[in-house]
């Protein structure tokens, strides 16, 4: 087995509170454990471009707090062809790193598993998305951040629909899954919970609300995933218009669930996530990903991490309904 000296590090696709956090954990064990640790600027095109930056304990201070990320991060157009996987393997190859530690969601570890197998980088993933949509992992760095910062807002919402008794239908992110949805939702008393997970019709929507207001409730809450089967905030409310005659109010909460400092949640698992992953690459590991599960760290092969779809708490979705009426 070659002896690891050099890494890398770089965050990728979208950014997710915690990943400064993660950086310094990665620099700081990297640093404890011997290795020289360089930065990769700007994500996969950075790394494609040659963008690294030797890092030291003191270029990680003051970070901790801070969301986004330093490195900058951005989504390659470049990385999804083989001669830009091939141009970014020949750039490791000249800084002579010996491992690269991919901080990033799902389109990330694709990346990550596609130059390890093409080209025999060895890689480690850390699972960090406000979406939750990782298998492998209970939680990603970001998420507890991100569902803080929605439900921060829908609860502001709630006043003012309360105030005029209105309907309202808060979108919030989540492509292709609805852990933001589901949990912001019953945790902001949503009336119902639109996710991709789980189909709901027009009819359904267009019958719930009706019963809503038979049931006594002056203004209500509708929290869908913007990757929802039924339409978005907007398609929706205007659908309710159309063929119901329901009016209703659309707030789209859009980046801001992306940003702000992230909570102790998101601070300790990113401290947690990056000191396993330098450990896990100088120990020989690699195209995995480090994820934290039932309180403990786990390896899981990045293949399996979207393979394989982390299901929705199907208790906390029928629990919302019972607490919902
Ligand atoms: O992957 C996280 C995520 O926040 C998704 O929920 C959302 O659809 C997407 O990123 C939007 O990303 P961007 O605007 O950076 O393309």
């Amino acid at each position: 087995m070659k002896t690891v000296n050099k890494i890398a590090v770089i965050t990728s696709g979208g950014d997710a509170p915690g990943m400064n956090a993660c950086i310094r954990s990665v620099v700081r064990t990297a640093i404890n454990e011997g290795l020289t640790i360089f930065g990769i600027s700007g994500g996969y095109k950075g790394l494609v471009e040659g963008e690294l930056i030797p890092l030291s304990r003191r270029s990680v201070s003051n970070i901790i707090q801070k969301g986004g990320t330093f490195l900058k991060t951005s989504r390659s157009e470049s990385f999804y062809h083989k001669s830009g996987r091939r141009r970014a393997a020949d750039t490791l190859k000249e800084w002579d790193i010996d491992g690269t530690i991919v901080i990033g969601g799902d389109g990330s570890f694709h990346g990550a598993h596609a130059i390890s197998v093409e080209f025999g980088v060895k890689v480690i993933g850390i699972p960090a998305t406000i979406d939750n949509d990782i298998y492998g992992t209970d939680i990603t760095i970001g998420y507890d951040t991100a569902i803080g910062t929605a439900l921060d807002l829908i609860d502001k919402i709630r006043d003012t629909a309360a105030s005029h008794d209105r309907l309202f239908i808060v979108e919030v992110m989540g492509r292709q899954s609805g852990f933001i949805a589901l949990e912001v939702g019953i945790c902001g008393g949503a009336e119902e919970i639109l996710v991709p997970e789980t189909k709901v019709t027009m009819e359904d929507l267009g019958k719930m609300v009706k019963t809503w207001s038979r049931a006594g409730k002056t203004s209500s809450l509708v929290v869908v995933a913007e990757g929802d089967e039924l339409g978005n905030a907007h398609s929706i409310a205007q659908a309710m218009k159309e063929k119901y005659n329901i009016d209703s109010h659309v707030c789209v909460l859009g980046h801001t669930q992306r940003g702000g400092s992230p909570t102790a949640t998101d601070r300790l698992l990113a401290s947690r996530l990056g000191y396993y992953a330098v450990i896990a690459l100088k120990d020989g590991k690699s195209d995995i990903m480090v994820g934290w599960q039932n309180n403990s760290i786990t390896y899981i092969p990045l293949l399996e991490t979207w393979e394989k779809k982390k299901p929705l708490d199907a208790e906390l979705m029928k629990i919302y309904r019972i607490l919902s009426t």
